[in-house]
């Protein structure tokens, strides 16, 4: 699991100027807005620009930096401020995020608001620094040969099989000396003296800069983070407290552990939820029946008979890798991915998971069996999310062992997900290994006095920002925040229709009125469903129980 296998997503914030008070109104010196260098299909409404910002923003003589800024115009006639968006990942362009998240964040707030978001640091060929490379394709094929990072670990159900416990933990010496000569080749590179320019609180600096740009110096900042954006908009608040005009943090990683804890440790966490959303998924289709979800494997499954179905195949990849040409990495990780958007469920069922499992179970294992492993078909030589996660992070801790981190991986795939607990590679579990922290860091404790209150949603099971994380923040922000548990499933609210959700967030961005209460339950639409017949709000998180 790679990049798409990210916290990971966006943010979006609107300036509501009219809202703007004791802030000194400077002229915006404004952008040139022209057509995007590459616009993805079926988004025409878009344009881009450049900004040129400090590189370091504390040492002048480091030079420049250079961001692909891109925007959507509000929908609904004039707009009354710019939402600001970051793409999340940390590694998604902001380009193509605004324009394939861009209409659902316009929707849900109303369209009342231009969209803005752009590529960060590290993100793309436009914006300098740009793309982390470390290896080239030649040399990557070599250096990672055979190791777990292009076959992935190998492992069933409690992960509890001795013969796949010894293969796992002789793969650690050599993790070990590949991360640290990884670390020396990222280094050796033209991108190696960026390194340490790239995170968030660069990018914290570069939003503030680009919302002066727009608004002028000293307005205030709406925004709305999504993912790995809320800890953008985490970072926001406490390095730029007096700017904060409506921040609204959506899918939330809890700044207080990126802050204090080694990242490895942050896994355990982040995956909390993901077997509920897993046992969601399933009885929902089981509950659709094979004339409504192709993975149903007879009129009157349960979700437990659904996941007996998708481990049937797990287990034949695990004795035949690659059989029906797809290895176990891959069949987890899309599983995983296709976990965080609900709306999107009964298609991915039919369409990618349903193939790769008939794909599996139809295979010639003969053959599939003879084969050795091959490259993985995700991977991928940006090290960009790698950089950012790391740069934020905590200074490695220099008693840890690769040992103690596959401790880590294989008690969490006994105590907290086995199915999803033993995903490789995770960039949070090369930090330690990673040659730079960023020039600046945000240390928290999160709970400065903020210009306005804020607003944090949280779905009730989401698989890659459980509904904790949320909790802990809005906790640490005590009166300043409102939260917002939405009743559904999936990374984010902006992927299942939630009137009561999108009621709040429009009041919030058109006055800066938030529930009085501190904790406000959301119910998903009765029309939405999440497989035909199935509606969201009848499906529950029930065990599905597991086979392999
Ligand atoms: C966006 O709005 C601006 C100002 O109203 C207008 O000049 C521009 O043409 C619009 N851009 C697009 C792509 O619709
Ligand atoms: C500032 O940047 C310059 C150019 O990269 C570098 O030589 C110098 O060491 C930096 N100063 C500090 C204090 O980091
Ligand atoms: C948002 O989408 C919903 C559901 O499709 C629709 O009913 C509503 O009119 C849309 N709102 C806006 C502002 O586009
Ligand atoms: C890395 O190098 C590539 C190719 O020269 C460049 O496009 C990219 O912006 C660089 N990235 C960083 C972080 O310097
Ligand atoms: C990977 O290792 C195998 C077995 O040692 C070897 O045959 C193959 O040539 C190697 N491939 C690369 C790209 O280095
Ligand atoms: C994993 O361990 C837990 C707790 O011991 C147990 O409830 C569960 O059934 C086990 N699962 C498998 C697949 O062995
Ligand atoms: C453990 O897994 C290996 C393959 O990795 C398999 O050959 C063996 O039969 C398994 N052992 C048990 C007890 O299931
Ligand atoms: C999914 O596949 C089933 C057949 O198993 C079919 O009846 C249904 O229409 C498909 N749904 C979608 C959304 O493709
Ligand atoms: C399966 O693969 C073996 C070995 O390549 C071959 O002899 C056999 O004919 C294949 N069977 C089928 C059904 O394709
Ligand atoms: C697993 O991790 C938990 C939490 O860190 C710890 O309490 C427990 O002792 C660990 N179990 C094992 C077998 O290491
Ligand atoms: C912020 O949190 C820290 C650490 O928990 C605490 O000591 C401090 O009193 C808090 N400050 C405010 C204003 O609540
Ligand atoms: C704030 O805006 C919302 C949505 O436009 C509206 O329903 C509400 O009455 C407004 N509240 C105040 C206090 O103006």
């Amino acid at each position: 699991m790679h990049a798409q296998h990210s916290i990971i997503h966006a943010a979006l914030a609107t300036a509501c100027i009219a809202v703007a008070v004791n802030n000194v109104r400077a002229e915006p010196s404004g952008l040139n807005w022209e057509s995007c260098p590459d616009i993805p299909s079926g988004s025409a409404n878009l344009a881009c620009a450049y900004l040129q910002v400090p590189l370091d923003y504390h040492n002048a003589s480091a030079g420049y930096a250079t961001l692909l800024v891109a925007k959507a115009n509000a929908t609904s006639g004039d707009p009354k401020g710019t939402i600001f968006m970051n793409p999340g990942g940390p590694g998604a362009s902001g380009l193509t995020s605004v324009a394939i998240d861009g209409p659902k964040l316009m929707n849900h707030s109303g369209g009342f608001y231009d969209i803005v978001s752009w590529d960060p640091r590290g993100v793309g060929p436009y914006t300098y620094p740009g793309d982390v490379f470390c290896l080239s394709d030649e040399e990557s094929a070599t250096f990672w040969n055979g190791s777990i990072e292009v076959t992935g670990i190998n492992w069933l159900g409690n992960f509890t099989n001795q013969t796949d416990l010894n293969n796992f933990y002789n793969q650690g010496p050599i993790i070990d000396r590949q991360y640290r000569a990884l670390a020396e080749k990222c280094l050796q590179t033209s991108n190696g003296t960026n390194l340490r320019y790239i995170g968030t609180a660069s990018t914290v600096r570069d939003l503030v800069s680009l919302a002066d740009a727009l608004q002028g110096p000293g307005t205030p900042i709406t925004y709305w983070g999504l993912s790995y954006g809320t800890l953008v908009g985490a970072w926001f608040m406490d390095m730029f407290p007096d700017r904060v005009g409506h921040v609204i943090l959506d899918g939330v990683v809890d700044a207080t552990f990126v802050g204090t804890q080694q990242p490895y440790k942050t896994w355990r966490d982040q995956i909390s939820s993901a077997e509920d959303v897993y046992n969601a998924f399933a009885n929902a289709c089981g509950l659709s029946g094979p004339g409504g979800c192709r993975l149903a494997p007879f009129e009157g499954a349960t979700g437990a008979d659904v996941v007996n179905y998708i481990s049937s195949a797990i287990e034949v990849v695990h004795d035949h890798p690659l059989a029906g040409n797809v290895s176990m990495a891959t069949l987890r990780s899309s599983l995983f991915d296709g976990l965080y958007q609900a709306q999107l469920w009964s298609s991915f069922a039919n369409d990618t998971l349903a193939s790769e499992v008939e794909s599996i179970l139809n295979s010639n294992m003969t053959q599939a069996a003879r084969r050795s492993l091959a490259k993985r078909e995700t991977f991928s030589l940006s090290y960009t999310e790698t950089a950012v996660v790391c740069a934020d992070s905590v200074d490695a801790d220099p008693t840890l062992t690769i040992e103690d981190i596959f401790d880590e991986i294989v008690n969490v795939t006994r105590t907290v997900s086995h199915t999803f607990g033993a995903s490789w590679p995770i960039p949070w579990f090369g930090c330690q290994y990673w040659p730079v922290r960023a020039v600046e860091r945000a240390k928290g404790p999160f709970n400065k006095t903020l210009a306005n209150r804020v607003l944090v949603i949280g779905n009730a099971y989401d698989n890659a920002t459980p509904f904790l994380e949320a909790q802990n923040t809005a906790d640490v922000l005590g009166s300043q925040a409102a939260l917002v548990k939405q009743n559904g499933f999936g990374h984010t609210s902006i992927y299942q229709y939630s009137t009561c959700t999108i009621n709040i967030i429009e009041a919030y961005l058109a006055n800066g009125t938030l529930p009085t209460d501190q904790l406000t339950v959301c119910e998903i639409d009765d029309f939405v469903e999440l497989f035909p017949g199935v509606k969201s709000v009848s499906v529950t998180v029930d065990n599905a129980g597991i086979k392999e």
